[in-house]
């Protein structure tokens, strides 16, 4: 499964990929917002921190205007992936870009049907936003699973991106079903490397090594 941090600020980024986990990197409008710095920015210094897919989000939400947003943020660097919204003008879009050579994210999926029509129209990702769902008492990993199952049917070669992940059980159920990614928060990525027995164990190595006299 590939990791892609779920992020717009530069210094998490920069942070996680430097442990050499991350394949590649999702922004939302919401999360550059937080930042404060203009969108194109924010993608320029994304770009030269990590070598891999980019998402960018259109914020137009008819054809025409979706179109013209995608193509601007495709020509700014080769690794931008466009994020567009599963609407039935998003679809439209998505069909267009596909056929251009333009790689879609296809994002804000709760439903398989949903999942099933982006892939239909070209979708090279399908982000199912699983904390979402389970926050209104569903079930998000069970459309992970329906997508993958899904695609897998029918040979589409549209990838499933687990997203809205809330915390590390979500990533080892995502990597069990076989998502094909999974991008996660900040926090979440150093909730996965850290264990209470590593600290435990790493503290009484330290300390015994403190005993061991030096030639
Ligand atoms: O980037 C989209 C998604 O991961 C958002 O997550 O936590 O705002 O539901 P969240």
């Amino acid at each position: 499964m590939q990791i892609f941090i779920d992020s717009a600020d530069i210094e998490e980024i920069r942070d996680a990929a430097a442990m050499g986990v991350v394949d590649g990197v999702t922004t939302n409008p919401s999360l550059v917002a937080k930042t404060g710095r203009p969108f194109k920015d924010v993608l320029v210094d994304i770009c030269e921190v990590v070598d891999g897919p980019i998402s960018a989000e259109v914020i137009a939400t008819d054809y025409d205007g979706m179109m013209t947003e995608a193509r601007s943020l495709a020509k700014m660097h080769k690794n931008i992936v466009v994020k567009i919204p599963l609407i039935a003008e998003g679809l439209k879009a998505v069909r267009t870009l596909t056929d251009e050579g333009i790689r879609t994210n296809v994002t804000l999926c709760f439903s398989p049907t949903q999942g099933l029509l982006a892939a239909k129209a070209g979708a090279t990702y399908v982000s199912p936003f699983i904390g979402r769902i389970d926050d209104i008492s569903g079930n998000g990993m069970e459309i992970v699973e329906q997508l993958v199952t899904i695609y897998q049917n029918y040979g589409l070669p549209t990838q499933v991106l687990a997203a809205s992940i809330r915390h590390p059980v979500h990533v080892v159920q995502a990597s069990l079903i076989g998502a094909h990614v999974a991008t996660l928060p900040h926090k979440v990525i150093h909730q996965l490397v850290k264990h209470p027995l590593t600290d435990s164990g790493l503290e009484r190595f330290l300390a015994d090594a403190k005993k061991i006299p030096s030639s």
